[in-house]
C-alpha cells in the first residue's frame, strides 16, 4: 500500500505528542506507524535508490517539499500561467454556501491542509450557516500545520482545531469518532493528480474506509484541456517551476551527501496526451556521473537522459465520478468554472 508524504519528517510509533497550544481549542497529535516501521524509516532514501536505478529514472515528488520547495510551490500557486489555484478558489467562493447547506453541520477534515487559505472559504460558509466550526487539518509538516492552526484560531473565535501530523494514510486510519453529526473529508488542489492510477485507487479506498455511511468527501480535480495551456502552466515564463523542479536535486544533495550539479540539469515538462498527464522531468545536459554518498549510490547519465520527478494527471469529470461511485461515493453535486478548467465534486458515502 503506498504512502505519500510531501515533506521529509520522520514519523515513529503511535501518537507521540499531544500538545494543547491554545487552551482547549487546539489539539495537535503526531501520528506514527503502530505496526512495523515503514521502509523509509528503516532505510531512509531507499525510494531514491530504487527510482534512480530504473531504466527510466524517477524520483518521488515528496522530495520537492523541503522549506525552499514549499515556498516555491506557494509562488507557483500565484503564477499567471498556473490557473489551478485561482480557479479552484473562485469555484469554492461560488459554492461554499451550497456545500454547507448540503452537508449540514459537520467536521471538516482536510488532507494536505498546508496554509489552509482555501479552507477559510469553507469555514466562512459554515460560520454563516451558524454551524459549529470544527476543523481537522492533516499535514506531514508540523510547522506549517501549527502556524496555520494558530492563525485560524485568532480569526475564528469559536473554531476548534484538532490537527494530525502525519501521512494521509496514517491519518485516515486513525481519525477518531467525531463529536459532530457528520464528517467531510476534503482533498482539494488536485493533489489526486500526483498519484499513479493504482495509488489513486488505494487512496480512494482509504477515504471510503475512513467515512461512515452518509458522510462526505469533497474532491478538487484539474480537468483535461489543451496541451498548450497545460504545458504553459508547468513551464512558466518566470522559471519558478524550473527552480522548484531543480530544487529537488539540491534537497537530495543536502539530505544524502550528493553532488548533483544543478547547472548540468534542466527542467522539462510536457503533456502526455495518451496518459493524460503532465510529466515533469530533470534532463541531464551532458554525460555525467553523480554520487549520493549517504546512500552508497553512483548514478550515470547520458546526455539528454531524464529523471521523471512528477506526474500531474488531468481528469475527465464523468470518469472520476464513475470511479468514486465504484467506491460507494455518490456524487451529490459537481461545480466547475465557466471555462470548465477545474472541478469540485461533493460525494456522500452510500450504504454498501
Ligand atoms: C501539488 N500539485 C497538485 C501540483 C500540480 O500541479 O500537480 C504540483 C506542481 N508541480 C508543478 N507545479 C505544481
Amino acid at each position: 500500500m503506498s504512502t505519500f508524504q510531501f515533506t521529509d519528517r520522520n514519523l515513529h510509533d503511535d501518537v507521540r505528542d499531544r500538545s494543547s497550544l491554545s487552551g482547549d481549542r487546539l489539539q495537535i497529535d503526531h501520528l506514527v506507524s503502530q505496526t512495523e516501521p515503514s521502509e523509509d524509516e528503516l532505510h531512509p532514501g531507499s525510494d531514491v535508490v530504487q527510482g534512480l536505478t530504473q531504466t527510466q529514472k524517477s524520483l518521488p515528488p515528496r522530495y520537492f517539499y523541503d522549506d525552499l520547495g514549499s515556498q516555491l510551490f506557494e509562488q507557483i500557486c500565484d503564477l499567471p500561467e498556473y490557473y489551478l489555484t485561482r480557479t479552484e478558489t473562485e469555484i469554492l467562493g461560488n459554492c461554499a454556501d451550497e456545500i454547507a447547506h448540503l452537508t449540514g453541520a459537520c467536521e471538516i477534515v482536510e488532507l494536505g491542509s498546508g496554509n489552509a487559505t482555501k479552507t477559510r472559504i469553507l469555514l466562512d460558509a459554515y460560520q454563516r450557516a451558524k454551524y459549529p466550526l470544527c476543523y481537522r487539518p492533516i499535514d506531514i509538516s508540523a510547522g506549517i500545520l501549527e502556524n496555520s492552526a494558530q492563525t485560524l484560531l485568532l480569526d475564528y473565535p469559536t473554531l476548534q482545531v484538532q490537527g494530525l501530523v502525519g501521512t494521509y494514510e496514517l491519518a485516515l486510519q486513525r481519525l477518531s469518532a467525531t463529536h459532530r453529526p457528520r464528517r467531510m473529508i476534503c482533498f482539494i488542489g488536485s493533489t489526486l493528480g500526483n498519484l499513479s492510477p493504482q495509488a489513486c485507487e488505494e487512496f480512494l479506498q482509504q477515504v471510503t474506509d475512513a467515512l461512515q455511511v452518509g458522510e462526505y468527501f469533497l474532491l478538487g480535480i484539474d480537468l483535461q484541456k489543451s496541451k498548450a495551456q497545460l504545458e504553459a502552466a508547468y513551464n512558466d515564463r518566470q522559471g519558478i517551476t524550473a527552480e522548484f523542479n531543480l530544487n529537488m536535486l539540491r534537497h537530495l544533495n543536502r539530505r544524502f551527501e550528493g553532488n548533483f550539479d544543478l547547472t548540468q540539469f534542466e527542467h522539462f515538462a510536457c503533456y502526455n496526451s495518451v496518459q493524460q498527464q503532465i510529466e515533469m522531468h530533470l534532463r541531464s545536459l551532458r554525460v555525467q556521473a553523480v554520487q549520493l554518498a549517504a546512500l552508497d549510490l553512483n548514478v550515470s547519465f547520458d546526455q539528454g537522459e531524464t529523471i521523471l520527478s512528477e506526474i500531474s494527471r488531468k481528469f475527465n469529470l464523468a470518469e472520476v465520478q464513475h470511479q468514486l461511485q465504484a467506491k460507494g461515493l455518490k456524487s451529490l453535486q459537481v461545480w466547475t468554472d465557466s471555462n470548465q478548467w477545474f472541478g469540485l465534486v461533493l460525494c456522500q458515502l452510500q450504504p454498501s
